[in-house]
């Protein structure tokens, strides 16, 4: 298949084109995919794409009118995918739905021990050759309780991961799944809000996740609660966060995702202004880590993403659907 790999970076085109066993021919865009660029993929049968492409109904639109046999997407969530548009056009998406629960896993946790222990602080208070702890105090995680909300994949790791430092681990999803039962027990979610020490969110963003994170959410937490999302940056309001970081209702909070990050992470704007005033407040927090989407970024997830990209194609180039990994099929 001629695929046209869209938002694509130096490390997307090694480990596609490692996995490619000859048989598809890529051409790599750094544009992301939306209604402007969607014309690119003219000539291509297929397009792959990434978290922060926007496969509207426009751009589905277009994928249609030229010709486009399949979207893969190299990542587990379709958010960012109009699944309405592509079933009214006969649109075929595939995805990766699992290829490292532990890289993101191990980053909420990197996360969490970095805000505990003021790593970030710590590590620029070093290179000025000031050694004091003023400002540093942390606290044992061992005896804390953490709340898990989603317990899919990465939940479950995380959960594990959690459990082995002696935290209690309580969780919340509206589909209970005996592997996190043998970690820790479901709780409703106002119970996880009121109890957790340490909240990490790890469900996907649909209508019904949109800010669930917001002001009345928050209402409910323990007084300098720790947030943690690495899933999808919609799952909060900003703003509602921003003002309980100053009340000190959240004490601690560190991101991986933002909800506004489509025209800002993945990208060096180091010599630019930061035009998104919300983003900017929240950055100046000594209590807030922000890391642009990298919680998926080790070489095992890489690889992963690649293999089963390259399957997908496969699969639909020799008619095998049941190899395919769908999102949405007609
Ligand atoms: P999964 O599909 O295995 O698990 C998601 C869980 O969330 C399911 O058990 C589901 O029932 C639950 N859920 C749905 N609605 C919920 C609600 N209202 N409250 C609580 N739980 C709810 O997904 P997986 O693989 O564990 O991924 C989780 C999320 O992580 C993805 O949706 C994606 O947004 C994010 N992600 C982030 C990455 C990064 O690099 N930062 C990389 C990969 C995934």
């Amino acid at each position: 298949m001629k695929v046209a790999v869209f938002s694509s970076k130096p490390y997307d085109k090694l480990h596609l084109e490692n996995a490619n066993d000859g048989r598809h021919e890529f051409e790599f865009f750094e544009a992301h995919m939306n209604a402007q660029t969607a014309p690119l993929a003219a000539g291509f049968d297929a397009v792959c794409c990434f978290v922060n492409d926007t496969l509207d109904r426009e751009a589905v639109r277009q994928l249609k009118e030229a010709n486009i046999k399949l979207v893969a997407m190299r990542c587990a969530g379709f958010n960012n995918v109009d699944l309405k548009a592509c079933e009214e056009y006969d649109l075929h998406i595939a995805r990766v739905p699992e290829y490292s629960p532990f890289a993101v896993a191990e980053h909420a946790v990197a996360l969490i021990l970095d805000l505990n222990r003021n790593i970030h602080r710590a590590v620029n208070r070093v290179k000025e050759n000031d050694y004091s702890l003023n400002g540093l105090l942390g606290f044992d995680l061992h005896g804390k309780t953490v709340g898990v909300v989603g317990t899919g994949k990465i939940g479950v790791c995380f959960a594990r991961i959690m459990k082995g430092f002696g935290c209690e681990v309580i969780a919340s999803d509206p589909y209970e799944n005996d592997a996190m039962k043998e970690v820790g027990s479901y709780v409703e979610a106002h119970e996880l809000w009121q109890r957790s020490d340490i909240i990490s969110l790890h469900c996907p963003l649909i209508p019904q996740t949109k800010h669930l994170i917001n002001s009345n959410t928050i209402g409910q937490m323990k007084k300098g609660t720790m947030l943690i999302n690495t899933s999808r940056g919609a799952l909060i309001d900003t703003r509602a966060v921003i003002e309980a970081l100053k009340s000190g209702q959240i004490g601690y909070l560190g991101l991986d995702v933002y909800e506004e990050e489509a025209n800002l992470f993945f990208e060096d704007y180091s010599n630019d202004m930061l035009l998104d005033d919300v983003f900017a407040r929240l950055i100046t927090f000594p209590n807030v880590v922000v890391t642009g989407h990298q919680a998926f970024f080790t070489r095992e997830a890489l690889s992963a993403i690649a293999n089963v990209t390259i399957a997908n194609l496969n699969g639909v180039e020799d008619g095998k659907e049941d190899q395919v990994q769908w999102v949405k099929r007609k």
